[in-house]
């Protein structure tokens, strides 16, 4: 084999075994291999192995200098694209009124709508931009960007033009998700507003291919289950996969609803109960856990370890947000879920790269093995744990993607 070239000298490499989505105990079967190699062919890996089983030639050489290798982070779940900031929330919040009642009497993500709904794309893509660019130097090589601020149906598809804009333009793979995120104030306008979204919004994202899924805030102070169905039944006529914010406060039936959709994912699962960790561990969905939202709201934890004993597949994710997680690493976000939601070191490893991607439908990143994109980071430090360890550093040292390092 002759390859583009060849990352050499890297002490041990860490990537999650097998394909498609891991689920399971199989989460926690990582692949580490000492001194090893990995050859690049396009902007695809050719070969990954030991040093001393490499047989090939290359064009030239990367030194990782003894340092360890992981793949790219996949960040499953963020709210990059939003206008004005929470500041006042944060402050009212600190002094005792909890998020859900700020979202009740007009603010929190009503505020951000404010702030957000008439702005024009290339503003918003530019405010998004350097938050996307936090995202990649903490490891992220594949970032989710949700609307879901622009609430009317001129808004919702700026801030999709928004997310296209960055997609061309970021150096990182972008997929766009539709989020219908807040109900109007007005309950006697609720009817037309889900009409709005099942009959026009969602038919002109699918036409114009502003984005690949529809996702829904399903909970007491957004949607119900009833208006969550109509969306998603849109959705799926219209060729879009579906997600879902559920379980973040309540359990009100949003989970059980996304898996009879097949959705690619659920997210946040805090209120999720016994009964909803059975029906997610016999779907094919990814749990995508956010835990984020637990350290900046002080709301519980989602069960991952329970999630995971129960054969789910789980991924994690910044959810990246002014309201409920202004939280600008990936790296962290992987951290957190080990101590927060009671993963192991390994597992975290996998939820962040191999399931993070699947729960975005993606087979061809989050792994190191021929075939996949050459998405990878070479960390700081000779031990890949340290990734999943460090609180607040920036343990990674260079990024790979498709086989082009960036600089930053
Ligand atoms: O994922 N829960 C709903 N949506 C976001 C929060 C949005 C906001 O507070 O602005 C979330 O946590
Ligand atoms: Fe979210």
């Amino acid at each position: 084999m002759h390859a583009d070239f060849l990352v050499i000298d890297i002490n041990e490499l860490a990537t999650p075994t097998g394909t498609g989505t891991c689920r399971g105990h199989a989460m926690d079967a990582v692949n580490v291999i000492d001194d090893a190699v990995i050859a690049i062919v396009g902007d695809r890996i050719a070969w990954v192995g030991e040093r001393t089983e490499w047989t090939g030639t290359a064009q030239a050489e990367i030194d990782a200098a003894g340092s360890a290798v992981i793949p790219a982070l996949v960040d499953p779940h963020t709210h990059a694209v939003w206008g004005g900031d929470r500041l006042e929330d944060f402050e009212a919040r600190s002094r005792g009124a909890s998020y859900q009642e700020i979202l009740a009497r007009g603010g929190g993500i009503r505020s951000t709508v404010e702030a957000t709904e008439f702005d024009d794309a290339g503003w918003l893509a530019e405010l998004a931009e350097e938050r996307l660019d936090l995202l990649i130097s903490s490891g992220a090589g594949t970032i989710e960007v949700k609307s879901g601020y622009g609430f009317s149906h001129e808004g919702e598809i700026t801030s999709l033009e928004a997310i296209r804009i960055l997609a061309e333009q970021s150096p990182a793979t972008v997929l766009a998700t539709l989020l219908i995120h807040v109900p109007p104030r007005d309950p006697a306008e609720r009817d037309e507003y889900v009409e709005m979204v099942a009959r026009g919004l969602i038919a002109e994202t699918a036409r114009r291919k502003l984005a690949s899924a529809v996702d829904v805030f399903v909970e007491r102070e957004a949607f119900s289950v009833a208006e969550a169905r109509i969306i998603f039944s849109a959705a799926r006529d219209a060729g879009l996969r579906v997600k879902a914010h559920v379980d973040q406060f309540h359990a009100i039936g949003g989970l059980e609803l996304a898996i009879e959709f097949n959705a690619l994912s659920v997210d946040h699962l805090e209120a999720s109960g016994a009964a909803q960790i059975a029906a997610l561990a016999a779907s094919d969905t990814v749990g995508v856990l956010l835990p984020g939202v637990t350290l900046h709201l002080g709301i519980p934890a989602a069960p991952g370890r329970a999630l995971i004993d129960a054969g789910a597949a789980v991924a994690v994710g910044t959810d990246l947000n002014p309201g409920s997680s202004p939280l600008f690493s990936t790296q962290l976000a992987m951290a957190l879920a080990v101590r927060l939601n009671r993963l192991t070191v390994c597992e975290a490893l996998t939820a962040a790269t191999a399931n993070a991607a699947a729960a975005l439908g993606l087979r061809d990143t989050g792994r190191l093995a021929p075939g996949q994109r050459a998405d990878f980071i070479i960390s700081d430090g000779p031990d890949w744990r340290d990734l999943v360890y460090t609180l607040g550093g920036a343990p990674v040292e260079r990024l790979f993607l498709g086989g082009k390092e960036l600089t930053f």
